[in-house]
């Protein structure tokens, strides 16, 4: 598969095959996604992969913690500014309502769309589940480097004929699932990710979203 291939043929996917992926198969992702770059080549990123009993540990975790506290975890770091702004914020809506419409799920249907949102913390069935964590003394500039890092695995497991779903729902275990994990003090998780086999059938797995257009997001001067 070829680059471009990659970077258009990736999705974030929410339905998975019960199928299991060996460990073979994610240590060789994780081989190719190092390779992504970071300044001064900090390379300031760790990733945790669970699969089977130590995968349902943190499933386990989580819903006991949200059993407790249906908010969480106290807060690491807010996932949104507040009081989002346009065009961020209509995109936002957007993907939710797109993803929703698939789904049949009305807006009023509070309860599907939490149950939606939960299947998160399933890892959409998933058999694999990584954690990306980062030292919380590195600075936002090596959080922007762990962003491409994450990026590399999608595109690698492109390449391996997996699918991927980056999950920052899962920041408001960012604790719970720290402990589960038994990490040391400089290691906080940031986001989760579902590696696994996308399954072909499922409706959820067809949508694809929008981008703002080159001219949205680029000037170009000198040409
Ligand atoms: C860091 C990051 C975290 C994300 N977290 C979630 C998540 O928790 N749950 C989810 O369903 N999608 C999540 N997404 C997927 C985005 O909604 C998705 O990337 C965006 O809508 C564009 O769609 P695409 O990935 O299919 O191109 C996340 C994406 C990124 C980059």
């Amino acid at each position: 598969m070829g680059v471009i291939e990659a970077i258009r043929s990736r999705i974030s996917t929410r339905a998975f095959l019960d199928k299991p992926v060996p460990e073979a198969t994610v240590r060789a992702i994780l081989g190719d996604a190092r390779w992504a770059p970071s300044g001064g080549n900090l390379q300031p990123w760790k990733v945790h992969v669970v699969t089977g009993a130590a995968r349902q540990a943190i499933i386990d975790a989580v819903k006991a913690k949200l059993e407790s506290d249906p908010f969480g975890d106290e807060n690491t770091f807010p996932v949104y500014p507040e009081n989002l702004w346009d065009p961020y914020r209509a995109r936002r809506y957007a993907v939710g309502e797109q993803m929703y419409d698939i789904l049949a799920i009305p807006r009023e249907d509070k309860a599907g769309r939490l149950g939606q949102v939960l299947k998160n913390l399933d890892f959409f069935d998933a058999p694999v589940g990584l954690f990306f964590t980062i030292d919380p003394k590195m600075n936002p500039n090596q959080w922007a480097h762990l962003g491409m890092f994450i990026y590399a695995v999608t595109l690698a497991a492109e390449g391996h004929g997996l699918a991927t779903c980056m999950q920052e729902a899962w920041t408001r275990f960012t604790k719970t699932v720290g402990t589960a994990l038994d990490l040391p003090g400089d290691e906080q998780v940031y986001c989760g990710m579902a590696l696994g086999y996308a399954d072909p059938d499922a409706p959820l797995n067809t949508m694809r979203t929008d981008r703002a257009e080159v001219d949205e997001i680029a000037s170009f001067r000198g040409f």
